[in-house]
């Protein structure tokens, strides 16, 4: 039994030398000292021996434990001291290399400046409504007041998918539609995209976006309109921004006006941004026809309105300086990169 225990012993001294990592070492622990481990093992059998050799044993096998239990404690030791260095090189850091390059992206400068105008909006009270861009031809021309002989619907060139439905060419739909469900107080914004059938060019799109506006209330008058979009103006170009009123015709509002502003490149002298007027036209507006009230189930004798639509491409190209309405949708980075 004397030799059985001193040859665990000296296999478990070799077995140790050769463990590599601190599992190996654990295993090995277990194999030899544990619970049914083979020293273990050996003790179990003491029961067999003589009264003179048990002590004799005994003392032997706790020997060997102390022994082989302090030659783990130094392995481990040894062996957590190696991990630890090897994960150190592992995890080295390199401080001097040269960072990889971070692509950051950025708005479209429609989106850029589209936000600026909501947030303008939003601040003054108004909700932010949306429509389809694929729109009922009642929607689009008849309950603005464009009935289907109106020769107003010309100017518009339209796509149409079947005789009653067509791509919208204006967002105000959207007046419609919001009318048709909320009743007054009205105060909504509408940006979207629309489409012309129109060839493109550096100032004409087949698809562009516009932003309507709509007021419907008790006692919403044409001084309302003004003073609101004056204030538009002002926040979006400046304080001191000037507007001026010409009388226009739109068959959805009467009465009806483009807004324009003076010319900020040339402060209204005239230059060739504004072609020499020294204004520039920002927005159509008007106080909401009876008749389109009437068709969205309002009444124009106790409720009135005013509307306004502007063209986006514009606005931000006169903001950036973009003499061309292709870069918009040609995504090339070289431009968005700017933004
Ligand atoms: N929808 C008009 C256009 O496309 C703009 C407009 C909107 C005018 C609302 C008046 C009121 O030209």
């Amino acid at each position: 039994m004397k030799e059985q225990l001193l040859q665990i012993r000296n296999q478990a001294m070799d077995s140790l030398d050769a463990c590599q990592t601190v599992k190996e070492l654990e295993d090995l622990r277990v194999k030899v000292l544990g619970k049914k481990g083979e020293l273990t093992g050996i003790l179990k059998q003491m029961g067999k021996l003589s009264a003179e050799e048990r002590p004799v044993i005994g003392q032997l096998a706790n020997e060997v434990r102390q022994e082989l239990e302090g030659k783990i404690e130094e392995c481990r030791a040894v062996l957590k001291e190696r991990q630890l260095a090897a994960q150190l090189e592992a995890e080295q850091l390199d401080v001097t290399m040269p960072g990889r390059p971070f692509e950051l992206g950025s708005m479209h400068p429609l989106s850029l400046v589209l936000e600026e105008i909501e947030e303008i909006f939003l601040g003054m009270g108004f909700d932010i409504a949306e429509g389809p861009e694929v729109e009922y031809d009642y929607y689009n021309f008849e309950a603005l007041n464009l009935p289907k002989d109106h020769p107003a619907r010309d100017t518009q060139d339209t796509f149409y998918i079947t005789d009653n439905i067509l791509l919208r060419t204006q967002t105000s739909p959207v007046q419609v539609r919001v009318m048709e469900k909320q009743k007054p107080p009205i105060r909504v914004i509408s940006p979207g995209r629309v489409y012309r059938s129109d060839a493109v060019d550096a100032t004409h799109s087949p698809v562009f976006h516009q932003i309507e506006g709509l007021i419907v209330d008790k006692g919403v008058t044409m001084a309302n309109l003004k003073g609101t979009l004056e204030i538009f103006a002002k926040r979006l170009y400046g304080e001191d921004a000037k507007t001026r009123f010409r009388p226009h015709h739109f068959p959805f509002t009467e009465p009806s006006a483009e807004m324009d502003t003076q010319c900020f490149a040339c402060g209204g002298k005239g230059c060739r941004l504004c072609k020499g007027e020294g204004w520039i036209e920002l927005l159509g507006c008007g106080m909401v026809h009876p008749k389109v009230l009437k068709n969205c189930g309002i009444d124009p004798e106790v409720y009135s309105g005013f509307a306004f639509g502007m063209g986006l491409e514009r606005v931000v190209m006169r903001r950036f300086g973009i003499d061309d309405l292709r870069l918009f949708f040609e995504n090339d980075l070289r431009f968005l990169k700017q933004f």
